[in-house]
């Protein structure tokens, strides 16, 4: 399986989200985090900088909505330019409904679990998606420790894919470093935000490398 990288613009300087975007142009994706204040305890950014965010790089925008309301919001992200929209399956009033609309508007769809969230119930639901995320720490902050109990759930979900034959990325999301990121991709992980552990080193680009290098030989 292909191993890709989101690195997460949290961990960036925000008032130079386009000269951030460029350091990381090593990067499959660009994971951009929206937080309302109401679904997790952080605001960030929403529509009006994804869509000038998007004007100003090549890199694919991988947007990660932790907000309330998404069949609502959503959509609008596709329009702003996002490549890859992921809603939180605890918000969503219609996922069905809402993974469709992304779809019909030309992006891939994304569904995102919290850790305490199990995927079992979702399994019918995983071919109307592209990618399913699970979070590796409570969603809301980056910088947080990884939650290794949440590795029987990547394993559980890359089980699901496999035996129903489908195409659907697994990425994880929180606390994802050189430390962790094996432990994921040998669960069955396939695509990888990284926030701190990209930002935070000197050379993000190279580390974007050694992240995908180390993934690849466990995967
Ligand atoms: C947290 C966000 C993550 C965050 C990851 O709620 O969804 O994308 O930026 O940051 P690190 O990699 O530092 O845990
Ligand atoms: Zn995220």
């Amino acid at each position: 399986m292909a191993i890709q990288i989101s690195p997460s613009l949290l961990a960036s300087d925000f008032a130079r989200l386009a000269d951030e975007a460029d350091r990381v142009s090593g990067a499959d994706w660009l994971h951009v985090d929206v937080m309302d204040n109401h679904f997790v305890p952080n605001l960030t950014l929403g529509l009006p900088v994804v869509e000038a965010l998007a004007k100003a790089t090549s890199t694919p925008i991988d947007c990660h909505l932790m907000i309330e309301d998404p069949d609502r919001w959503a959509p609008g992200y596709v329009e702003a330019g996002a490549s890859s929209v992921t809603f939180h399956v605890e918000a969503a009033a219609a996922p069905v409904r809402l993974a469709r609309e992304l779809r019909a508007k030309g992006a891939r769809a994304g569904m995102g679990l919290k850790p305490a969230t199990a995927i079992d119930a979702y399994e019918d639901l995983l071919p109307e998606l592209d990618m399913l995320l699970v979070m590796t720490v409570e969603p809301g902050f980056g910088g947080q420790p990884f939650l290794d109990m949440c590795l029987p759930k990547i394993r559980r979900t890359r089980e699901l894919v496999d035996r129903h034959g489908l195409e659907v990325w697994l990425q994880v999301d929180g606390g994802v470093s050189l430390e962790t990121i094996e432990r994921c991709a040998e669960a069955g992980a396939d695509t990888f935000v990284a926030g701190s552990a990209v930002f935070g080193a000197d050379d993000p680009n190279a580390m974007i490398e050694s992240l995908r290098a180390a993934a690849a030989s466990a995967g």
